[in-house]
């Protein structure tokens, strides 16, 4: 059966950046019958209680929004941590999702799956071409891992289990804590604060020259209700905007934005990370589906909510 208003969709992962943005975007689209769990009641690394919950609920579709998430300090640091609990958080919802009869998933990666010095933009079937960056190896191979197995159960149990491969994203709700955060939130941080106390400068890590390309969260949201309604060949699809600039340029537009004139020390201590990784989006496009929301409006409703929450 396709998606509609009275479909029971689980989204596992609800509080976080994206989970925030699916969950909200849904509701207002009028679908009704939305699943959600706290961490505190399934604590999805556990096998048992992931499967009771699944054949319980019986879900029409799964949203995957669940993982453990981090920027390059979080996923150098604690690689351990990054590979055991994304292996089971995504192991136990596709296979309990199998067994409680889902036919339609939706698993969310990353581009970090894609190899360091990948040719751009990354096409999908780059995948596994080369080597992956250090920093963030073990998160890669869990999320590749993840989308082999969705490619293994389309095949042996003819379900349509698709794995959506956005690239960074930004968006309310996101984590600002500079130890944990993705480059753009700590930007919004770290400039924000230098305004509030006066100060001259800022310290970005690395030397600034990394290309980044940046989404706005509620355009994945977008994409994931546009995926689920539709039946696709593929399973790997790339989720891209199109928008790319270098670390140092988004520290720029931020500036610009708060008004604030900046001097930028990199930091050369500190990873630079991979040098570029533009998503070639020629796939999602085929399909009919495109990202919408400009830099300038995506950023403006982000800053809003940031300080919200100050
Ligand atoms: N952020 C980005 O730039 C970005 C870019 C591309 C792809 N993605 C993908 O999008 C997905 C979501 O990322 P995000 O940025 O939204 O992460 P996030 O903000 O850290 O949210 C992750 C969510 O997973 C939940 N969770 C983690 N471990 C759990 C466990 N053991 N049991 C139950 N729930 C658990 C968290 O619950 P609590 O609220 O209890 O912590 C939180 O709601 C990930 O697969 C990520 O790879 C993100």
């Amino acid at each position: 059966m396709g998606l509609n208003k009275n479909s029971k969709i689980f989204l596992a992962g609800h509080n976080g950046l994206v989970g925030s943005s699916i969950l909200k975007y849904f509701k207002e689209k009028q679908y009704k019958k939305i699943f959600t769990i706290g961490r505190s009641k399934l604590d999805l690394t556990n096998q048992l209680k992931t499967e009771k919950y699944l054949k319980y609920i019986k879900p029409d579709f799964v949203i995957i929004a669940a993982a453990k998430v981090g920027g390059i300090y979080a996923n150098q640091n604690f690689k351990a941590e990054f590979i055991y609990k994304n292996l089971m958080i995504q192991t136990n919802l596709i296979h309990a999702s199998y067994k409680a009869g889902v036919k339609k998933l939706i698993f969310l990666g990353s581009s970090c799956i894609y190899p360091k010095y990948c040719k751009q933009p990354i096409k999908e079937e780059y995948l596994l071409s080369g080597k992956l960056e250090k920093t963030n190896d073990a998160y890669a191979i869990a999320k590749i891992a993840g989308l082999k197995m969705c490619e293994a159960y389309n095949q042996q149990y003819k379900l349509n289990y698709i794995c959506l491969m956005p690239t960074n994203l930004y968006g309310p709700n996101d984590n600002y804590d500079l130890k944990f955060s993705h480059f753009f939130p700590a930007l919004i941080s770290k400039i924000y604060n230098a305004k509030l106390k006066n100060k001259k400068f800022i310290k970005i890590w690395g030397n600034g020259t990394a290309k980044r390309e940046l989404m706005y969260v509620d355009d994945l949201s977008n994409a994931c209700e546009f995926f689920l309604k539709k039946k696709t060949k593929h399973t790997l699809i790339n989720i891209g905007s199109g928008y790319e600039d270098t670390v140092t340029g988004y520290a720029n537009f931020i500036s610009k934005k708060l008004g604030i004139k900046l001097k930028f020390i990199y930091d050369k201590n500190k990873p630079t990370g991979t040098p570029r990784k533009k998503l070639n989006t020629n796939l999602s496009k085929s399909y009919g589906w495109e990202s919408k929301t400009s830099l300038s409006k995506g950023f403006d409703i982000t800053f809003r909510n940031f300080m919200k929450k100050k």
